[in-house]
């Protein structure tokens, strides 16, 4: 596996990986890989591209009252785990090549990128956007592949290659999760034990409200009530929402018979010191 921490080491690398005749596939992540990522790798080397991971917490998407300091690091294990996925390339940056000093261009995306996690986090898709510019423009994949896990993310990054014609293929991989429901996600080895045994009731409850309304309930009022659930049950909402799935618009006025597909039911919500997302399809 091939290892790239300075910019002309990935273009030396990158270039020996392109001599071949397989296109490029990148992962971006941000290290503390779970299975999740190892399936973004999997799906990767699935199409028979030759695959560059990138680890890179970025400053730029956190608020000043967030995890950055604390987000999970964990560089030796990754890098172990990426060599046994069968990944070909890793980049891993240092700041100064994301944010030089002198940088003066960021990305703001509206549309998508408007409500729920952009509402709830201000600045934070610009920093999503921008590091994924600068990672797709340094490492120049022909697809990049990205977890559900992170819905309203995909869609925001779709938009950020339709609306900037970046030539980068976005493939969505299905969200990896325990076998008590529970997506991983790095951030959960900082859930409690009791929280840990509270949080599949996220994924229950989305499930739930997904077949009630698949089968006609309207959705304003579940909404409501699965709101009022979780809250009973030790969860803080943020926001749970019955949404388009590309525009991410609030669907939940309309009947469910009325809504145009596909529709996604999608849910931030604080469980002690962890945020938890999730989301599933209806209909
Ligand atoms: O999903 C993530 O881990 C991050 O938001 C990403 C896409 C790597 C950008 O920093």
């Amino acid at each position: 596996m091939l290892i790239a921490r300075e910019l002309n080491t990935l273009a030396g690398h990158r270039a020996r990986l392109g001599s071949e005749t397989r296109p490029l596939a990148l992962v971006p992540t941000m290290g503390a890989l779970h299975d999740g990522h190892l399936a973004l790798i999997a799906a990767a080397r699935r199409s028979g591209a030759a695959v560059a991971a990138s680890i890179f917490v970025n400053p730029l998407q956190f608020g000043p009252a967030e995890d950055f300091t604390r987000y999970p690091r964990d560089e030796a294990g990754d890098l172990a785990a990426l060599a046994d996925a069968g990944c070909d390339l890793v980049w891993l940056p240092p700041l100064a090549a994301m944010y030089p000093a002198d940088a003066a261009t960021t990305v703001d995306i509206g549309g998508p990128a408007e409500r729920w996690e952009g509402a709830a986090r201000p600045g934070h898709f610009r920093g999503v956007a921008t590091v994924v510019a600068k990672l797709f423009g340094q490492v120049r994949p022909a697809t990049a592949y990205f977890g559900e896990k992170d819905w309203q993310q995909v869609q925001v990054v779709r938009r950020l290659c339709r609306d900037l014609y970046i030539g980068v293929e976005i493939v969505p991989v299905p969200t990896v999760r325990a076998p008590d429901g529970l997506a991983l996600s790095s951030r959960n080895r900082f859930l409690t034990p009791a929280e840990r045994a509270l949080a599949p009731t996220l994924h229950r409850t989305l499930a739930a409200l997904a077949d009630a309304l698949a089968q006609g309930c309207e959705a304003e009022p579940r909404l409501a009530e699965a709101t009022a659930r979780l809250i009973a049950s030790g969860f803080l909402p943020d926001y749970l929402a019955l949404v388009d799935a590309e525009a991410l618009v609030p669907i939940s006025a309309v009947p469910i018979s009325a809504v145009r597909p596909p529709a996604r039911l999608i849910v931030a919500a604080r469980l002690g010191a962890v945020r938890l997302l999730d989301n599933v399809p209806v209909g």
